[in-house]
This record gives structure tokens, C-alpha cells and sequence, in this order.
């Protein structure tokens, strides 16, 4: 991964939002959250064309994990992206996965558990959404404060039963294109994603976590952002969120969880094992081969701040990696 400055252009207000996170803060969220629903339908008609979406039935604000920080703007995190399928620049990637097409959309869970399920997307939906405002820390060293939608992904797996003998939860990505992999069977479907060769790393985009991580409360499945639907440049229709993690183990668009006993393969770690580790938590100590880790930027800020451990959410997870040597397990 390479590091890119963001276009003065490309930053502007979102006092809208802003405004909004005052009515949440005055305990009238709920009615809010509902405004801004039919707000989003009132310029979004369901047309006869497009499958309908399930509108997102409540919205709760979780203000004891959420950051009082300020938010991105909404046009700062939809056109800054990684999102390696679409396209390796982050200012492209948005107008690349335009026409990509996220209905129908399943998302099967198995694996090591007692239930296996295929879940439609828009069940999924019907789960109770809450927000969690949450920094995002990119490995490249350039951060943001995202107003993510979603649920626990505790609530998913609670579902499958969980058996004794999983110990890490496996992700993958929707891959529609040209894999280098030959034992990769690709899904039947709309194209606009580029190959592996183009991109530089092999598809489908895999992650994934130790179950305990996994269960956490502030591991989320993320629906959407700013009371929307997921922006396809964000990773729709469903990504992952592990806010005390670097970027890339959020990963996005799902349709696989597989409960596994053994650490399961990611992507940047396949990629480039001396510089992406399987944990890959923020840690302002442990530097990357090629740059530093102590300092980042804040997307629409000209100065850097200092990186937190944990991305500043240690009190919550620090106790997840008690006695380990955080430099061998980066
Ligand atoms: N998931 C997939 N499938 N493909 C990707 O290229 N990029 C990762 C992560 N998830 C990526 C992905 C990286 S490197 C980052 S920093 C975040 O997505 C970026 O998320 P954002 O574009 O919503 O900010």
C-alpha cells in the first residue's frame, strides 16, 4: 500500500450531520434517525427497475462506544477508499463500483458451527442497526471518524452456534473477475471488478479474526454510514469493522464467514508477510518496515496527530492480548 495525499477539493463540510449528532446528544435520536430515513427514500424512490431495499427498521445511538470526535464528511469518506477489487486509486474507486450490483445478496455462514445459514441481505438488515461513530486508522498512516450503521457481529454468530472447537472466523469478499488462484470457483455475476494481475493482490479479498476478537462488542458488521445505505465504494451491501484494528482488516462487500480452528489466510498478510501481520492492530510502537506508525493524518486536517494504542480504544480491547508479545504478533 502506498500513501496519497487527499485534494483540498475534495473536503468539504457536512454541517447537515453535524447538526444531527446535537439532536442525538439531546436524547431525540429516535425521531431523527426516522426523518432521516424518509429523507433518504423522499430522493431515492424505489423505481420498478431497481430491486427494492429493505428499509433499516430502528436505529439506536450507541454514544457509550461512539467518539465525541467531529465526523469525516460524508464526501470525504465515499471518495477516499480502498476498495482493491474497484480500482488501486483511492479517488476512483467511487465512480469504478458505480454500476456494481449488491441485490440478490446472501451472505453464508459456516464452518464450525451448529447451524449453518445463509442469511439474505435483507434479513440481515432487519437485525436491530445502531450507530457507532468510530476512528478509522489506515495502515498508510491517514486516519478518519466514520458514523458507521450496523450490528454486533456477535449477534450473527450467536445465531450459528458457535462450536467448542472454532477458535477464528474467516471472511471473503464478493469476487467477480480473474483470479490468479486456479482453485478459486468464481460467483456468476455483474462485472466492473478488475483482476488480480491489475491490482497487485489476489481475489477474493480474504480476513479474518480470532473468535474472541470476533465477539467483541465493538466488532461490527456495518450496514451503512451517515444513515444510509453502505455506499458501494464502501463496501456494500455488508463490510466488517474492527475499529481498534489497521483499515484493511475491515473488509468489505461479504458473502462468506466461515468458523475455522485454525488461523485463517488475509490478504495483506499473503501478500507481504514481513509488513502485514495477521493481528494488525493500531499500534503506535510497532512501526511499518517502510514508514512510521507513532504519527497519522487526519483526512481534512493539514497537521498530524499522534496514533493511540489501539486506535485509542485500549481500555475496551487491550485485555484481549494480555501476555503477548505485541511486536511478534503484529
Ligand atoms: N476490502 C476489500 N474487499 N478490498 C479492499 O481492497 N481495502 C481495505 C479495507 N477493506 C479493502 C477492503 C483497506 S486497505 C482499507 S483502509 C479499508 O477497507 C478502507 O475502507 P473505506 O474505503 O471504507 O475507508
Amino acid at each position: 500500500m502506498s500513501q496519497k495525499a487527499v485534494k483540498p477539493s475534495e473536503i468539504t463540510p457536512e454541517s447537515t450531520y453535524l447538526n444531527r449528532r446535537n439532536f442525538i446528544r439531546a436524547g431525540i435520536f429516535a425521531g431523527t434517525s426516522l426523518a432521516t430515513g424518509l429523507t433518504y427514500r423522499y430522493f431515492n424512490p424505489i423505481s420498478e427497475k431497481e430491486p427494492a431495499q429493505t428499509e433499516i427498521s430502528t436505529v439506536s445511538a450507541q454514544t457509550e462506544q461512539s467518539t465525541k470526535e467531529k465526523p469525516n464528511t460524508f464526501e470525504e469518506i465515499t471518495n477516499y477508499n480502498n476498495f482493491y477489487e474497484f480500482s488501486t486509486s483511492k479517488g476512483r474507486v467511487a465512480s469504478a463500483a458505480k454500476g456494481f450490483v449488491t441485490r440478490p445478496w446472501t451472505v453464508e455462514v459456516g464452518g464450525l458451527v451448529n447451524k449453518p445459514k445463509v442469511f439474505d441481505i435483507d434479513d440481515l438488515l432487519k437485525f436491530d442497526q445502531e450507530e457507532r461513530i468510530y476512528r478509522f486508522r489506515c495502515v498508510e498512516a491517514w486516519s478518519m471518524v466514520i458514523p458507521w450503521m450496523g450490528f454486533p457481529l456477535k449477534k450473527l454468530l450467536d445465531q450459528v452456534e458457535p462450536l467448542s472447537a472454532a477458535k477464528y472466523v474467516a471472511f471473503e469478499t464478493y469476487y467477480h473477475g480473474s483470479s490468479t488462484n486456479p482453485d478459486v470457483k468464481l460467483p456468476i455475476g455483474p462485472n466492473g471488478m478488475q483482476s488480480s494481475f491489475s491490482a497487485g493482490i489476489d481475489f477474493p479479498y480474504v480476513e479474518g479474526l480470532r473468535l474472541d476478537e470476533a465477539l467483541h462488542p465493538l466488532t461490527i458488521l456495518a450496514t451503512g454510514l451517515y444513515g444510509k445505505p453502505m455506499p458501494n465504494q464502501n463496501g456494500a451491501p455488508i463490510r466488517l469493522v474492527v475499529p481498534w484494528k489497521y483499515g484493511f482488516k475491515s473488509i468489505k462487500s461479504i458473502v462468506k464467514i466461515t468458523l475455522t480452528d485454525t488461523e485463517p489466510p488475509t490478504t495483506w498478510n499473503l501478500a507481504n508477510s514481513d509488513e502485514y501481520g495477521f493481528y494488525s492492530n493500531v499500534n503506535p510502537e510497532v512501526d511499518h518496515p517502510r514508514w512510521s506508525q507513532g504519527a497519522e493524518r487526519r483526512i481534512g486536517e493539514f497537521s498530524t496527530r499522534t496514533t493511540l494504542m489501539f486506535n485509542g480504544y485500549a481500555d475496551q480491547v487491550a485485555g484481549l492480548y494480555a501476555g503477548m508479545d505485541l511486536r511478534k504478533y503484529f
